[in-house]
């Protein structure tokens, strides 16, 4: 089989996928294919119990479903080990677990916190709560016009009072590609950490978090083909030794007395209360499921879907594609305005041609401010999209302005 042909074939995996649908807001969460489905059911039918809990067989199956699942999700990010890896809910979780944990500890009044101005809102508030709330300074750093982090602002925005730096591996607006591996090197000169947050990173591309040298990375299951529930924070051993827990209650202790308790080894330490077994099992078949794919197939698909759309938009008249021109610098996310007309309506108007895109400020209001528009449209492609659904959303973009009544 060929490539297209394989994905036709995996494509076929995903039971809500037919076509009629051209689903291309992935980078608001992915379908799941049904070896996921399987995977979280069979654990249900199978081996669910209490993990941790039980010394009877069916608890020890459901420990090491999850610890299994801790296995594969540290070697599908290189993870020195399985230890640091916490299972949370989302990337949001992963971001605002080391935020209020790491930075109770470990900033002062007059330190400060790098954060890009291109952040999810869900790597900029936590940060700015805790900067507050510690007195530090949150220092923002803006990228080029095309989501381009260059050297003479980063080296502007670092100083011996940086304490930690928050970035996107990939912008979920613009899509583009900061080179972490070159930029943790910087930061880590500069006497400060790095955290990443991977959420649109780690499901299009491999993301090896010893050869990027970085500190934290955060993610989510459901943006990678896994459920929705289930995320990760992974971070060096080092750190997370240090850090004290953000929940507290059953499962995350050592020992508890009315007056003195001690807290149970990393990651348990994060994994406060019943955890979830089944989210944990249906990432690790999501992660099976790209090891099948390759990232030859996935990658490839996606620079293919991402320069169809591209090269289709700017022959589109009065539609502008956000950030930079040039279809290399996009990972799968395409953000455009359309002249005159609210990105919900153009939005709203794919939707009723069964094509689906997001519309509004996506999470990144900053960004927006930084850009000079209120809110755009954003089409993200996965693998198994097809070209066919590329030119489907050309050709409805394309009336968009002629249905409300705009001459072209
Ligand atoms: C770059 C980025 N970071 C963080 C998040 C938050 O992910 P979640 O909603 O799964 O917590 C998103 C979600 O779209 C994102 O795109």
């Amino acid at each position: 089989m060929n490539k297209s042909e394989l994905i036709k074939e995996y494509r076929k995996q995903f039971p809500l996928l037919d076509e009629e649908l051209a689903y291309l807001d992935n980078a608001a969460t992915t379908q799941k294919p049904s070896s996921v489905l399987d995977a979280v059911r069979r654990y249900y039918e199978k081996d669910n119990a209490n993990p941790f809990r039980g010394v009877y067989d069916l608890s020890e199956r459901a420990t090491e479903s999850y610890e299994n699942a801790r296995k594969k999700t540290a070697a599908f990010i290189n993870a020195a080990a399985p230890e640091e890896i916490i299972f949370v809910r989302n990337a949001s979780e992963a971001l605002n677990l080391l935020a209020y944990s790491w930075c109770e500890d470990n900033l002062a009044e007059g330190d400060e916190v790098v954060v890009s101005v291109m952040e999810h809102h869900s790597d900029f508030l936590p940060w700015k709560y805790m900067a507050e709330k510690k007195g530090a300074k949150l220092v923002k750093f803006e990228p080029d016009e095309n989501g381009t982090v260059t050297d003479a602002v980063l080296d502007s925005c670092l100083s011996e009072k940086t304490k930690i730096v928050a970035l996107t591996q990939v912008s979920n607006v613009l899509g583009r590609v900061n080179d972490i591996k070159h930029i943790a090197e910087k930061v880590h000169l500069a006497g400060a950490l790095i955290s990443v947050d991977g959420a649109q990173s780690v499901p299009h591309m491999k993301v090896d978090v010893q050869d990027l040298d970085c500190d934290f990375l955060s993610f989510s299951g459901h943006k990678m083909f896994g459920p929705m529930g289930i995320g990760v924070l992974y971070g060096k051993m080092e750190h997370l030794e240090k850090m004290r827990p953000f929940m507290y209650g059953g499962e995350m202790i050592a020992t508890v007395h009315w007056d003195r308790v001690t807290y149970a080894e990393v990651p348990h330490k994060f994994e406060a209360g019943t955890v979830n077994v089944g989210g944990a099992v249906g990432l690790a078949a999501a992660i099976d499921f790209i090891n099948e794919v390759g990232w030859d197939i996935i990658e490839t698909q996606e620079e293919i879907l991402t320069a169809r759309a591209m090269a289709g938009i700017k022959n589109i008249d009065k539609v502008r594609i956000i950030g930079s021109q040039n279809e290399a610098d996009h990972k799968g996310i395409v953000t455009f305005c359309v002249e005159d007309v609210h990105p919900h309506d153009v939005a709203d108007i794919l939707g009723r041609a069964e094509v689906c895109v997001r519309a509004g400020h996506h999470c990144a209001q900053p960004l927006m401010d930084f850009l000079g528009v209120k809110s755009t449209c954003r089409a993200s492609f996965a693998f198994y999209n097809t070209e066919e659904e590329v030119d489907r959303f050309l050709t409805e973009l394309s009336k968009v302005r002629g249905l409300l009544g705009y001459g072209f």
